[in-house]
């Protein structure tokens, strides 16, 4: 019987999924290899111009050139976060993030990134208010790598909520339902920005995934809508499940004009060893509950 275009069989299947997996591995590769071979010309770049501004002192145009080489500096440093970024993405699918596990206050860790992030964009005019944290209990955790991952998720609730608008850092604990000792913590951060297509809830967690047509989009780190290479959330969402935690987005969807906002959750347990399979497991079956339950 002709099954037309379903006739496939399960061995055309096999095939095409193999042929899937060694592209991503190629293409994860390449981002690794093109990561490495730009760091050498761009510490060149960044050296030369530092012998640049140090040559200038005396000469009648110091300051105007002066103005220059910071600008290459400024560019040269940009281009180094984004070649981190490659690299940090490339580790994570190779899954050889490496964690510098020790106890960890919340608050501190929240506190710290909402400066970092607030620093970042000083032009912007988003007010960021942070709940009573003093009472969460202290994790187990990288403390570098859990800062990268809160800083890039705030500076997107930066990045994507328009002057005037704000951001709700809250957290919560969570318990095993009959199981007092099995705790987690809940981090949810809150913005009134442009918010997020539900059918795209899950992609924008992708590597270079952007919502929209990115070539509309101006690029920045920090300016409204500005776009970045897409790889914020991709790290983010790799340091949190190196944790054993989960992070998910929720927006009622994607209007520039109402911005009905997004909230990004995360979850990390306290039991070392526990995997993100695990905690999503703990999350979808409902057997989480809060102190008040
Ligand atoms: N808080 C948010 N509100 C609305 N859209 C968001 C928010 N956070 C992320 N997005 C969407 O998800 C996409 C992916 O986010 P991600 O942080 O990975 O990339 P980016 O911010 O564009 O670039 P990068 O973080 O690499 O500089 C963004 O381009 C944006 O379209
Ligand atoms: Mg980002």
């Amino acid at each position: 019987m002709d099954n037309g275009p379903y006739n496939i069989d399960a061995g055309e299947i096999q095939t095409a999924l193999a042929r899937l997996s060694k592209l991503e591995q190629t293409k994860s590769a390449f981002i690794s290899i093109a990561a490495h071979e730009l760091k050498t010309p761009l510490t060149l770049v960044r050296g030369y111009a530092a012998i640049l501004g140090e040559r200038l002192h005396g000469r009648p145009d110091a300051d105007e050139l002066a103005g220059l080489v910071a600008g290459i500096l400024r560019g040269a440093q940009r281009l180094g976060e984004i070649i981190d970024d490659m690299i940090d993405v490339a580790s994570i699918e190779a899954q050889s993030l490496e964690l510098n596990l020790e106890p960890l206050s919340l608050e501190t860790l929240v506190d710290l990134a909402v400066k970092e992030a607030l620093a970042g964009a000083p032009e912007r005019q988003v007010r960021i208010l942070v709940g009573d944290l003093s009472s969460m209990p202290h994790i187990i955790g990288d403390a570098q790598r859990l800062h990268q991952a809160l800083v890039k998720i705030i500076s997107n609730g930066i990045k994507y909520t328009p002057d005037g608008g704000r951001i709700d850092i809250s957290g919560r604990l969570l318990y095993v339902d009959g199981a007092q000792s099995d705790v987690l913590v809940e981090l949810a951060v809150a913005d009134t920005g442009i918010g997020i297509p539900q059918e795209e809830l899950e992609w924008i967690f992708e590597k270079f995934y952007r919502v929209g047509d990115i070539t509309l989009h101006s690029t920045s780190k920090s300016r409204f809508k500005g776009a970045g290479p897409g790889l914020g959330l991709t790290i983010a969402r790799g340091i949190i499940e190196a944790h054993g935690g989960i992070i998910w987005a929720e927006s009622p969807g994607y209007d520039e004009t109402c911005c009905p906002g997004s909230t990004f959750h995360i979850i990390l347990p306290l039991q070392q060893g526990s995997s993100p399979a695990r905690t999503r497991y703990l999350v979808q079956s409902g057997l989480l509950r809060t102190s008040g339950e």
